[in-house]
């Protein structure tokens, strides 16, 4: 479940709250509500930067307890940093830190005055939002494989107040983009003998279930088999788990209006196939499906805000394995759209089930196809982990989806898919190589889908280096929910 959220106009220092959360800048100036909570505690705040307790450092955050004269028994003050820094990535990050600091206090609920903060660019409505969304970014806890606790002995996060304006609109934006960024981050940080194939299949089925107005379908082995998805299903060879490729339709929009089309690399554990991947750090390509997560928490989201489109949403459900049934290297493929496919390296399977999924999303006349994947390490190295790869020949498209990601802090970068690429795709042996040379990896793959998608409006996403956290303890995130919610939502504006 996700917070709660909901609004209120009490003064900060009278609200009869577990915690109030204010901002102070670094300088010690501070915003409406710190001031109204330090002039009702005789300069409690002001002393306490003074003494130095509360640095206000952007990023910092500092606690107190029973200050006299208000009413709330905690205020939470969050460091603002420098008052002609503070942007909206600013904003962002001292919201994460109140959510951070939120989740380590044994209280149920919180109110929040960060929405008045002045934020270039960036109305109520956005700074509610963001404020939301992050805390309950934080709130998220991953509990599915730890033996049951008993129930615990304090309070956990459950609901944010916000003292802003009337503002419902937002208030619901940030519950389903919250749900969605929530469902898409449960099924990453799954297991992968427990978020197999068939189990995408069931929680998409059983989303469909609850919710009026969603259909979903399976395909099966059988039925891509008819379809002449060859090379979808050679990836697929080496796994005990089935194959499945998930399609869930909402019908928000007119009848008629052509869909949307999100297709998401859902390989539910990528060892890298027979071009086995190396030992260390294969455990993290558990997170290969977050490409179909991310789709499927879109999906979550505009149906819980019943947006007015139509959207259908494909993930692509398949594990890489080695084994004596395997595809291998040298393998030549025939894909649903008849191009034929030399494997040069197993481990490129990503754009292997991509290229059959966005071939079948043709059949639905979409407006335009996106896809998410965690397609190639390169990506990683050429963006780092804080922005998604966006490739296509889309001039309108590139910019709707970075004005998205911008706007959610969700972003994305833009990289080329020039023709002068496309060479580093050519095979003597078929229509098409697997692989590319030794550089632009995540170009050269982009290159690779664009051959499917031919005469459609398209973009790709990869999410190699966003989708999870690194390290041992790193969880998925949950993008890039966001952006594509933001995106669907300002097409429907
Ligand atoms: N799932 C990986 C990409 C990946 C690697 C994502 C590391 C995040 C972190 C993908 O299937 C893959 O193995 N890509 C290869 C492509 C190569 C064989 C052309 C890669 O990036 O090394
Ligand atoms: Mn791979
Ligand atoms: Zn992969």
């Amino acid at each position: 479940m996700t917070l709660k959220f909901s609004l209120s106009d009490t003064p900060p220092e009278s609200t009869d709250s577990p915690c109030v959360i204010v901002g102070m800048y670094s300088d010690g100036s501070m915003s409406a509500a710190a001031t109204r909570i330090d002039k009702a505690s005789a300069g409690a705040l002001k002393r306490l930067f003074e003494s130095g307790d509360i640095t206000a450092k952007l990023g910092s955050s500092s606690i107190f307890f029973g200050l006299a004269g208000i009413k709330s028994g905690r205020v939470l003050v969050v460091g603002l940093g420098e008052k002609a820094k503070f942007d909206a990535a600013a904003f962002n990050r001292a919201a994460l830190e109140a959510g951070r600091a939120l989740k380590a206090l044994p209280i149920a609920s919180a109110t929040s005055c960060l929405v008045e903060l002045e934020v270039a660019d960036r109305d109520a409505a956005w700074k509610l939002r963001t404020a939301a969304l992050a805390a309950d970014m934080h709130a998220y806890r991953y509990t599915a494989t730890f033996k049951p606790k008993d129930e615990p002995k304090t309070a956990r996060l459950e609901s944010l107040v916000f003292t802003s304006t009337e503002n419902k609109r937002a208030l619901s934006e940030a519950a389903a983009i919250a749900s969605g960024v929530r469902f898409a981050r449960e099924l990453g940080n799954l297991p992968p003998n427990i978020c197999n194939p068939a189990y995408i299949a069931d929680q998409s089925m059983a989303f469909a279930a609850s919710h009026d107005g969603v259909e979903c379908e399976i395909l099966e082995r059988e039925d891509m088999e008819k379809l002449g998805m060859g090379s979808l299903l050679a990836v697929s060879r080496g796994s005990a788990n089935p194959p499945k490729l998930v399609v869930l339709k909402w019908n928000g929009g007119s009848k008629g209006a052509k869909p949307t089309v999100l297709v998401g690399k859902g390989i539910t554990f990528d060892t890298g196939g027979i071009s086995l991947k190396p030992g260390a750090g294969m455990e993290e390509m558990k997170f290969d499906m977050c490409g179909a997560a991310g789709m499927l928490g879109t999906f979550v989201s505009a149906v819980e805000l019943a947006l007015p489109i139509n959207l259908v949403c494909i993930a692509a459900a398949v594990e890489n394995m080695p084994d004596g049934n395997a595809y291998r290297p040298s393998d030549v493929l025939t894909s649903m759209s008849g191009q034929t496919i030399e494997v040069l390296n197993t481990d490129a399977e990503g754009r292997l089930i991509l290229c059959d999924a966005l071939t079948y999303a043709q059949k639905f006349d979409p407006e335009v196809i996106i896809d998410a994947a965690t397609l190639t390490g390169a990506c990683v190295v050429a963006l780092g982990k804080h922005a998604s790869g966006l490739m296509t020949q889309d001039e309108e498209l590139a910019a709707q989806l970075l004005d998205a990601g911008n706007h959610t802090l969700d972003r994305a970068w833009r990289l080329p898919l020039w023709d002068e690429y496309q060479s580093a795709l050519d095979s003597a042996f078929a229509d098409v190589a697997n692989l590319g040379g030794k550089y632009g990896g995540a170009i050269t793959a982009g290159c690779f889908l664009s051959r499917f998608t031919t005469g459609f409006r398209w973009a790709h996403l990869d999410i190699a280096g966003t989708a999870w956290n690194e390290g041992r303890k790193g969880l998925a995130t949950g993008r890039p929910v966001p952006l594509l919610t933001q995106y669907l939502i300002n097409r429907c504006a």
